[in-house]
């Protein structure tokens, strides 16, 4: 099928293509050449920038699948290594590849022990966000990260996952001043992190199970979600055939941003703020109505899902079951659930198709489980991690792939001399 484009009197057919949910697109890669015009969409909300079978969404529906899997048969049920297995490689994991996986990314828990004394030289208030991005970018200068070389890309992506958590934990555990924990070959990746994050040298850390799987569930949710901001930097990146430290260090620095990952941790301050008011939440979906007020309602809204996120309904639920098993009662829950209520119901966010997006309630699930406000982003970056890789290897991959380099269009000066 053909899309037929009349421009300045002259007609052209434009080829047409389908994804595999039937998904239409229209092929302007040579509408340049063509009809000499280019396509104008800020913010890509109308561009498809790839062909991917990683993840799929359909906004409207509010469906979440990764590799065809809809997230609600794996968050909770399938372990996060195993999902991180089924991005990159396809496939989820048969038991000896699990136990292979598994093995290989426990052996690729150390840091380099020569990015430690790093962490000494970020003030102790630095934004565990930074000192993340820069530690990872920094791996390229200690483990050899030719991106033409397969043999290092497998090595680098176990480092990535398997180091991600003691890089948070660490610097957790640098900005309060305790001693660093090291993983342990006889825990599980969420059993580790919690362990390297509490513990201390004074004596046995028995990690709760409720919290154990908690935290994978959360890193489930969190894996990949296609062409998000933080994902399409990865691709952008990599679109220059940079390594895969300095791809991924950038994801962490587009996730960083409060309209993207650093939502979550806006969420918490918004709760926090409005409970500090007297807890009346009125006042702040009225505020979130007013343009001139600067205020939004952090963890609303998204650019695809015009319906609930499906990440936020079981969050939602799940926030429930591990408070009331963890024995914790958090008056923000009730806060967040009592503001949903009131947008849901409200013409405003009904008319603009604002729904509670997948920071609303992680946030309240991470406060229960200990994790400090500005460690929520962090969270996000290390369930984001096996997504952002699995994009970075279908770019490299791609037959077709060539450096991103979108167009403008020229608004200023015309020519002058001085
Ligand atoms: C993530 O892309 C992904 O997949 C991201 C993510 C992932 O897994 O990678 O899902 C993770 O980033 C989730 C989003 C987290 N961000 C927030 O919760 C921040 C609050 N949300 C908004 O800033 C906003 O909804 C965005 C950034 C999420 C989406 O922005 P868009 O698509 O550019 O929407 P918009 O700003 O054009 O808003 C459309 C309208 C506007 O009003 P009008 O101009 O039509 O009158 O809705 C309004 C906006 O003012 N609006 C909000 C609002 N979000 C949109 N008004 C109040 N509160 C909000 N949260």
């Amino acid at each position: 099928m053909t899309a037929k484009l009349i421009l300045e009197g002259k007609e052209y057919d434009l080829p047409t293509l389908r994804g595999t949910e039937n998904e239409l697109a229209i092929d302007i890669s040579k509408l340049r050449a063509q009809t000499g015009a280019v396509t104008y969409d800020p913010g890509y909300g109308n561009t498809g920038s790839c062909q991917s079978a990683i993840t799929f969404i359909d906004g409207e529906a509010g469906i979440l699948r990764y590799r065809g899997y809809p997230i609600e048969e794996l968050a909770g049920k399938v372990p996060f290594t195993h999902v991180a297995y089924l991005l990159i490689h396809g496939e989820l994991p048969n038991a000896e590849q699990a136990a292979a996986w598994s093995e290989s990314l426990r052996g690729n828990s150390l840091v380099h022990e020569g990015l430690l004394n790093f962490f000494d030289h970020f003030p102790v208030t630095a934004h565990p966000m930074n000192i993340l991005a820069g530690m990872i970018s920094s791996m390229s200068s200690f483990y050899p990260a030719d991106s033409t070389d397969d043999a290092h890309i497998q090595q680098n992506i176990l480092r990535l996952i398997g180091q991600v958590k003691t890089l948070a934990a660490f610097s957790y555990k640098k900005s309060v001043g305790e001693p660093l924990i090291y993983p342990r070959n006889d825990l599980s990746y969420c059993a580790n992190f919690l362990r390297m994050m509490f513990a201390t040298p004074c004596g046995e850390y028995e990690v709760s199970k409720t919290m154990e799987d908690a935290l994978d569930m959360l890193l489930v949710l969190h894996a990949d979600h296609e062409q998000n901001c933080s994902t399409s930097t990865v691709r952008m990146v990599s679109s220059s055939e940079a390594n895969i430290y300095a791809s991924v260090s950038a994801g962490v620095n587009a996730l960083w941003g409060p309209l993207h990952g650093g939502a979550n941790q806006a969420v918490l301050e918004m709760l926090q703020r409005i409970e500090a008011d007297s807890g009346d939440y009125k006042k702040y979906v009225e505020m979130a109505k007013d343009k001139n007020s600067g205020f939004r309602l952090m963890g609303f809204g998204h650019r695809v899902y015009k319906n609930f996120d499906p990440r936020a309904k079981l969050l939602k639920k799940a926030a429930d079951a591990v408070l009331d098993e963890l024995g914790v009662s958090d008056p923000l829950l009730d806060i967040a659930k009592s503001l949903e209520e009131v947008a849901l119901n409200d013409s405003f966010f009904v008319e603009r198709k604002l729904y509670p997006n997948v920071d609303f309630y992680s946030g309240v699930i991470y406060r229960a489980l200990g994790i400090p406000t500005d460690m929520f982003t962090v969270l996000f970056s290390i369930g984001r991690m096996p997504g952002w890789i699995a994009h970075w290897m279908e770019m490299r991959n791609d037959p077709d792939g060539r450096i991103h380099r979108p167009r403008q269009i020229y608004t200023g000066a015309t020519l002058r001399h001085p």
